[in-house]
């Protein structure tokens, strides 16, 4: 296959940050989605449907003159979030889901949950409001090995709220392991969300000749079983996975430093990158629902009507992009790709 056309996807999983930084990696997303799911782990986090509402409008205000692009907003839970501000989240049309990310988990998770049974109250607002909850699935204790974290996480945090909350809708997002896709395919009301760099290196990445900084993410990467069990998963036709990038931009410096920071840029390439994963497992004719039909079912929005076409055009990755004064590495920089976007200036149907 030489040309690959598909229903215009959205990113159900993006890190678009503030001011220069969303302004430099906006028009990346934008070029490829019709739509996002914004990650709300800002400096200070956004709590607050008010938050989301500002911080919705300096995307829009970000996006370049012509570009077509839908923020879909969440809010940051804490410790101290009021289960009243998920009935005010819910009658705001622009926020979709709240974020749950343990402290002290990852990038800017400082003011997250200490404990997620402090957070009852507002799981039974959501649950009420019929409210997505996105899981960031890791538990911080330090004696849990990093590698095991998703799966303790699961065993001693999901299954009790599942419990709990039975009829509460939830994303476990950017998922790594097979006991991940395990207990999501034997759970209701449960969807996950599957990244490019999980579906296409193992932990085996990070140390390819040398430790590899902007290979490291947060789920970590893990053994090539669990990723063999991520394309399974996705190429599986099942509605419960779909994609969601984690596009998470540092600058070159945090990531190359004696203490790196976690997230992959995959903006710029995302698309070809799942081309890329599909196509290794014979499965191209699975992507389009997966990137473009199974998000939106979950999320209750309509599907989108207009197409991006694909073409087999063999490039490369740029070794890095305009990012302030420190540049931003995307992911497999300096190496092929073989899927291209055909047409970079495609807009979504809305514009026309
Ligand atoms: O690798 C990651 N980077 N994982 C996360 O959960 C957060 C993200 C970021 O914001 O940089
Ligand atoms: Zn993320």
């Amino acid at each position: 296959m030489e040309t690959l056309t598909l229903t215009r996807p959205d990113d159900w999983h993006l890190h678009l940050r503030d001011g220069d930084a969303l302004k430099a990696v906006l028009p990346y997303t934008a070029r490829q989605f019709a739509r996002a799911i914004v990650m709300p782990n800002l400096k200070p986090p956004v709590r607050t449907v008010a938050e989301a509402e500002a911080y919705r409008d300096r995307i829009l205000a970000a996006l370049p003159a012509g570009q077509m692009f839908e923020p879909l907003m969440t809010l940051y839970l804490t410790d101290n979030t009021p289960p009243e501000e998920m009935f005010a989240a819910k009658a705001a049309q622009f926020v979709k889901a709240v974020k749950y990310y343990p402290a002290g988990a990852t990038t800017n998770s400082d003011s997250g949950v200490t404990d997620i049974r402090q957070c009852d109250g507002v799981f039974a607002a959501m649950e009420e409001a019929d409210l997505p909850l996105l899981l960031h699935g890791e538990v911080t204790h330090a004696a849990v090995d990093i590698f095991d974290r998703e799966k303790v996480f699961i065993e001693t945090h999901l299954m009790p709220l599942r419990q709990r909350f039975p009829k509460l809708r939830i994303v476990l997002e950017h998922i790594t392991t097979t006991e991940a896709v395990d207990y999501v395919l034997e759970t209701d009301r449960i969807a996950a969300t599957l990244t490019p760099q999980h579906l296409l290196y193992s932990r085996m990445a990070l140390f390819q000749g040398g430790l590899r900084p902007h290979y490291y993410c947060l789920p970590i990467l893990k053994r090539e079983t669990h990723r063999q069990a991520l394309v399974k998963a996705a190429i599986s036709g099942n509605p419960k996975f779909f994609l969601g990038t984690d596009s998470a931009p540092h600058p070159r410096h945090s990531k190359e430093s004696d203490c790196g920071c976690a997230g992959c840029f995959s903006a710029l390439h995302a698309l070809e990158l799942y081309a890329e994963a599909f196509e290794s497992a014979g499965a191209l004719d699975k992507l389009e629902a997966f990137a473009s039909f199974y998000g939106p079912d979950f999320y209750h929005l309509p599907r989108n009507t207009d197409a991006i076409t694909l073409t087999k055009t063999p490039w490369r990755i740029p070794d890095e992009l305009p990012f302030g004064e420190s540049g931003l590495v995307p992911l497999r920089a300096g190496e092929e790709l073989t899927w291209k976007i055909a047409s970079a200036d495609h807009k979504p149907a809305l514009l026309s």
